[in-house]
């Protein structure tokens, strides 16, 4: 494994070797290497959480943000990549708002390119710390009964989640209002994976849930979901999620709406900071496998 763009194409076997090494946190070392972190898009936990990863390996990390770059003097984000490629960086992580963003920059690069969310496409590092949240409380993905609730078509979170629970044998199911559910012609849908509108199916005997946020940013303009609304459809709560039934949420989130304080602060079913520190932990494993592989290879054997 060269670049991390998707989780899909990858196969069972990659997944468990990237949470094993999440797992068997070792000695790997990534001194004197130069991480380019692009950060085009806004974000809170990736980004820290990647530099956060970088640096306790030892590697430094330089940031850009699209704010104070030549991409607002109308540089294109190719030639800004072909620019930044030149100075050789030894890994490259990018967050950006245009899907296939991650690819262009994998084809521009020679080293490691690392996704850290391309538009409504994937997010491949999140579904791989949400598995490894998973699977320090479940002891395995197969067989888990897991329901995602929210926007399910804008969501890199949703699909790169779906893409990966499914393959590992979880049994997922997607949920929202139809205006935020996918067509049956997205390419991550596939076996394992059911969706509906109706909220109370998709509760009805899941193990897990995970909210996820609206993405208005990347809602269509004709598109208009009042949130006290979807709060009361959607919303997951206290009440409505029962007993021992373990509770995700990727971040930032938006307290009121896809979610309420009692449940998103609730120390026994909220699994939410757990997930912020398994991004560094996930992070790390990437980072490794990537930028320092036959290093990695002996800590997960
Ligand atoms: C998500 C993202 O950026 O896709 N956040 C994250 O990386 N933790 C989810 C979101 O923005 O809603």
């Amino acid at each position: 494994m060269h670049h991390l763009l998707g989780i899909h194409g990858m196969q069972a076997g990659a997944i468990s070797h990237l949470l094993a090494c999440a797992q068997n946190p070792a000695a790997t070392r990534l001194d004197g290497k130069v991480i380019l972190n692009l950060f085009l898009e806004n974000s809170t936990r990736t980004r820290l959480s990647f530099d956060m990863a970088a640096q306790r390996l030892g590697a430094r990390v330089m940031t850009m943000t699209a704010d104070g770059s030549s991409l607002k003097k109308g540089e294109s984000l190719g030639d800004t990549l072909h620019t930044l490629a030149a100075m050789q960086p030894d890994g490259v992580v990018i967050r950006c708002s245009e899907n296939g963003s991650a690819q262009l920059a994998a084809d521009i690069f020679t080293c490691p390119v690392i996704n850290a969310g391309d538009g409504t496409n994937e997010h491949p590092t999140q579904a791989l710390l949400d598995a490894l949240t998973l699977t320090q409380r479940f002891g395995t993905l197969a067989g888990l009964r897991i329901s995602i609730v929210g926007d399910i078509a804008h969501s890199r979170v949703a699909h790169s989640n779906a893409l990966l629970l499914s393959t590992m044998g979880a049994a997922v199911t997607l949920c929202g209002p139809s205006a935020l559910l996918p067509t049956d012609t997205a390419p991550w849908l596939g076996d394992n994976i059911t969706v509906t509108d109706s909220l109370a199916r998709a509760l009805d005997g899941a193990q897990a849930v995970m909210a996820l946020r609206l993405q208005k940013e990347r809602f269509a303009t004709h598109l208009n979901i009042d949130e006290a609304a979807y709060h009361a459809s959607y919303g997951l709560t206290a009440d409505r999620v029962a007993g021992d039934v373990a509770v995700l949420h990727p971040g930032p989130m938006n307290r009121g709406v896809e979610i309420d304080d009692a449940l998103a602060d609730d120390a026994t079913r909220s699994l939410i900071v757990q997930q912020v520190a398994n991004g560094v932990t996930m992070r790390a494993a990437v980072l490794a496998t990537l930028l320092a592989p036959t290093h990695a290879m002996k800590v997960a054997a």
